[in-house]
């Protein structure tokens, strides 16, 4: 069976350092067994939430890394500042595209760079409101997959994570249903099996207003093996009825 695995993606919450360190512990406290569980603060908090993680089995991922190991990047953070930090990174996450200006072929340079470091990347895919509406939902994400493991080496990418995110349901409180995140799984390995990597090894998340409620829906679907959780990952009771549904 696959790793099953939700992470909480914080974006730029909570607040304050202290307010994401108050919020590691309580999900440290409440985690059940049986998942793996992680969070993915903001860069600034992580040195914080990374210490109050230390002893606990909750797993520390940054939202996003820099595809250079240093240089003239002014706000941007290198793999190697992650070190001891952090297991892995989120790339590609669509709210990074669209602010951020990522392009697939960044996203391939930042994910080739997360992998060669020892980070494990939880790579986002997921199509427009538009795209949805044209039918063309599998073709895009099929091609953001085949895309963004172009330039990694193949060994890192045996812990690729892939989180399947369409953007019209991400913070809306309008999620796609488990059918239809099971088609789209199917295209996902697909394009994995195409890029030459194993697709039945390879996680596969729902991101998209993710909720005690709307889990269940996914938890059952086929072919879904976790959650990539925003604005519900704030609240642990919240976070922790996610967890549980996969457990
Ligand atoms: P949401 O965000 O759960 O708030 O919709 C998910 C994500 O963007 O990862």
């Amino acid at each position: 069976m696959r790793e099953r695995i939700v992470i909480g993606n914080w974006k730029m919450n909570p607040p304050t350092i202290a307010d994401a360190v108050e919020l590691a512990r309580n999900v440290a406290n409440r985690m059940p067994g049986g998942v793996s569980v992680g969070v993915a603060p903001a860069a600034i908090a992580l040195p914080a939430v990374a210490d109050a993680l230390r002893d606990a089995n909750v797993d520390v991922y940054a939202q996003d890394v820099h595809w250079e190991e240093r240089g003239a990047f002014t706000g941007q953070i290198s793999v190697s500042m992650l070190r001891g930090l952090a297991v892995g990174t989120i790339v590609g996450h669509s709210e990074v595209r669209r602010d951020l200006g990522d392009t697939d072929e960044r996203v391939a340079k930042k994910l080739a760079r997360a992998v060669t470091a020892g980070l494990r990347p939880v790579l986002c895919v997921g199509e427009s409101a538009a795209e949805h509406a044209a039918g063309n939902a599998s073709i895009v994400v099929a091609r953001q997959i085949m895309a963004a493991v172009k330039e990694a080496p193949r060994r890192g990418l045996e812990r690729l994570v892939v989180a399947y995110e369409p953007i019209w349901a991400i913070g809306t409180g309008n999620p796609a249903t488990g059918i239809w995140a099971t088609t789209l799984t199917r295209a996902i390995r697909a394009a994995l099996k195409q890029s030459g990597l194993d697709p039945e090894a390879t996680p596969v998340l729902y991101g998209g207003s993710v909720s005690a409620r709307s889990v269940g829906e996914f938890a059952s679907a086929e072919g879904i093996d976790g959650a990539l959780v925003g604005g519900a990952s704030l609240d642990t009771e919240e976070f922790a009825a996610v967890v549980r549904a996969f457990a």
